[in-house]
């Protein structure tokens, strides 16, 4: 629904790109398994299957029987099947008892060695900082200066990540199917989780928490790239300058995709968590205390930086501060950018 908003039947003015292009398919068919591209998630996909094809052999073990007892002990066409005198058979009862223990305690020390290694990231793995908020995903690379990203984690092979992640709302939980890691994202406290990508490619990343309407926007990519290219590729996504040639509402427009400005703001008109940008610029709004404000360039440099500070009457207090991630050519751009959208 997100996607057929923004894509507006072309539209004179220039068309918001969508915030998020949403994620990479799972699996081209719905009965393969899910790409695995973590050690973590081939470790645990052997052990899934092994828990599978016990469970494979226990039913057919237990059904089989039934259904040979149903037929064996049916009764008689004619008079009555006599009860059977024996009353148990230890032998029998400490087999069937023995057996599925013995597998059980393998499927637990599996699991728990495999929940240990998960529960520990090295000490030498590269930290990224991963923050959920209604409704994008913000990542950041301590080693990259001033590098902030929306719902794009860059990952190279090989080399063990550890994400710190915390939320500035509510909860969320982190989902990356392809590496078999979900956590939850919880305001104020951190959660860590890790992994080592194996494969590079194009993989899904998801919130995995009802958060709020925009929940089911709230989807990224994970890009797996090759050791040598990592710094090259994450050097060009965070970079977030204007092009010699560039107009600078064009370079606006790639600052809506970067701070996910999209999920709450449209060009067409529709008004979602926040203002639709269409005509907003000059128009003059009434606040909730019932005072009014005009839409200049300073308040949409104050909402930007401070957007509590004067909230329009009938919208909620949701949106994030960019204070930090926008610098002020950024938010020149940005302002030119709504000041387009007529
Ligand atoms: Cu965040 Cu659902």
């Amino acid at each position: 629904m997100l996607f057929s908003l923004l894509i507006a039947p072309a539209a004179a003015e220039a068309a918001l790109p969508p915030s998020n292009p949403g994620t990479p398919p799972m699996s081209d068919s719905p009965w393969s398994l899910l790409p695995a591209a973590s050690a973590n998630a081939e470790a645990l996909d052997t052990l899934y299957i092994f828990f599978w094809i016990l469970c494979g052999i226990a039913f057919v073990g237990m059904i089989g029987v039934q259904a040979y007892f149903m037929w064996k002990y049916k009764k008689p066409a004619e008079g009555h099947a006599k009860t059977s005198p024996l009353t148990h058979n230890g032998k029998l009862e400490f087999i069937w008892s023995a057996i599925p223990t013995f597998f059980f305690v393998i499927l637990f020390a599996w699991g728990e060695i495999e929940f240990m290694k998960q529960a520990t990231p090295p000490p030498d793995a590269m930290d990224v900082r991963v923050t959920g908020q209604k409704w994008s995903w913000t990542i950041e690379y301590p080693e990259v200066k001033g590098c902030s990203l929306t719902n794009d984690l860059y990952v190279p092979v090989g080399v063990p990540m550890r994400l710190t992640m915390t939320s500035l709302d509510v909860i969320h939980s982190f989902y990356l199917p392809a590496f078999r890691l979900k956590k939850d994202v919880v305001p104020g406290r951190y959660t860590v989780l890790w992994f080592e990508a194996t494969k590079p490619g194009l993989y899904p990343l998801m919130c995995t928490e009802y958060c709020g309407d925009e929940h089911s926007s709230m989807v990224g990519r994970v890009h797996v790239v090759a050791q040598e290219e990592y710094d090259a590729v994450l050097a060009k996504a965070c970079e977030l300058k204007q092009g010699e040639t560039e107009p600078l509402e064009d370079f606006g427009a790639r600052v809506v995709t970067r701070g996910g400005c999209a999920s709450c703001h449209t060009t067409d008109g529709t008004v979602k968590t926040g203002p639709s940008f269409k005509g907003l610029f000059g128009r003059t709004e009434t606040l909730s205390d019932g005072t009014t404000v005009t839409v200049d360039e300073n308040y949409i440099r104050e909402s930007i930086l401070e957007p509590n500070a004067k909230i329009v009457s009938g919208f909620s207090p949701q949106m994030p501060s960019f204070a930090g991630r926008f610098d002020d050519k950024q938010i020149a751009a940005l302002i030119a950018y709504i000041k387009a959208q007529k």
